[in-house]
């Protein structure tokens, strides 16, 4: 880390503690916003700990769902995005018509919409999920109703396999995720035998297969700070590296490819934090009529995933 940057974490610290602004960021953000961050999660986390919050100002460090998530689960709060351009291509990629196609061919279906979408796609959605509980969600929805699961086909194949459900997948993927290869990670497992590959269901069922473990970013670090091994195949971005290192520094961590870098997420940094929490900018928001149908389908996945 450089002076600068060290110089600049004191600033930050220091002025969001005088103006009250609590720091939220996802595992992927750079070393140095997860050291100056009060809250470090993965997407279900981020939104319920925001909405859990008792701060009225909330940075989120994190793409543009991720701030809205925040702002849909905490009406009256001000939320924060240092660099409102930060998005995600695979969220973007869903329409609103797209839904109300699959609507119209099945009244009866239900909609289960990954965190990774706009607002208004989630008004139109009937229960939002996240990789660390999109298994659970799927399991509790009733059989006999057809179901769309947007946008993540990776995602989608890969939990309604495991429950041998069928669901109709949007054909959109993680750009980052979706482009590692079963060659390459087969080539990764010759080359570290004694490593247990690590693996994000927004990879390829095909990867998933080969996987020692499947799970969102927090799933991913709790499964390292407990097992006794000491190598671990990472097939999820770089950023999670950081998050383990802090409980198990000793550990030797094999990137799947080097390529898994979000640059959205890598978009953020502590300088867009500093003058975000210095002017109070970017504020987020959500218009009215689009949250408070956002908010039903945000509140179903915590309701069912904390019983
Ligand atoms: P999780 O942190 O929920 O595993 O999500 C990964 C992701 O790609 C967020 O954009
Ligand atoms: Fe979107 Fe993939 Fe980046 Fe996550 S890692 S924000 S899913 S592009």
């Amino acid at each position: 880390m450089t002076v600068h940057d060290s110089n600049l974490m004191e600033t930050i610290i220091r002025c969001k503690q005088e103006k009250g602004i609590y720091i939220i960021a996802h595992y992927y953000q750079r070393d140095e916003i997860q050291d100056i961050a009060d809250f470090i999660g993965d997407s279900y986390a981020m939104a319920v700990n925001a909405r859990n919050s008792d701060s009225n100002i909330i940075l989120v460090a994190g793409v543009d769902f991720m701030a809205e998530s925040a702002a849909i689960l905490c009406p009256g709060k001000t939320i924060l995005s240092p660099e409102p351009a930060a998005t995600c291509p695979m969220a973007n990629s869903i329409k609103t018509e797209d839904i109300l196609r699959f609507k119209e061919e099945h009244p009866d279906g239900l909609v289960v919409s990954y965190v990774n979408t706009p607002a208004e796609v989630k008004a139109y959605s009937d229960i939002c999920c996240t990789s660390s509980n999109a298994e659970k969600i799927l399991s509790l929805l009733p059989a006999e109703r057809p179901i769309f699961f947007i946008p993540d086909q990776n995602l989608a194949g890969n939990v309604s396999s495991k429950l041998a459900r069928s669901v109709t997948a949007f054909p959109s993927s993680c750009p980052i995720h979706a482009a590692l290869t079963r060659e390459e990670i087969i080539k990764k497992k010759q080359d570290h035998p004694e490593a247990a590959l690590l693996v994000h269901p927004e990879c390829d069922p095909a990867v998933v297969e080969l996987a020692d473990y499947v799970g969102s970013t927090a799933g991913i670090l709790s499964y390292t700070r407990t097992s006794p091994l000491q190598e671990f195949i990472i097939a999820t971005e770089s950023g999670i590296r950081h998050a383990i290192w802090q409980y198990r520094p000793e550990v030797r961590l094999i990137m799947a490819s080097d390529e898994m870098i979000c640059p959205n997420m890598k978009s953020i940094t502590l300088e867009k934090i500093l003058y975000s929490i210095e002017n109070l900018e970017t504020v987020v928001t959500v218009p009215e009529e689009i949250s408070k149908k956002a908010v039903l389908a945000l509140e179903k996945m915590i309701e069912l995933t904390s019983n």
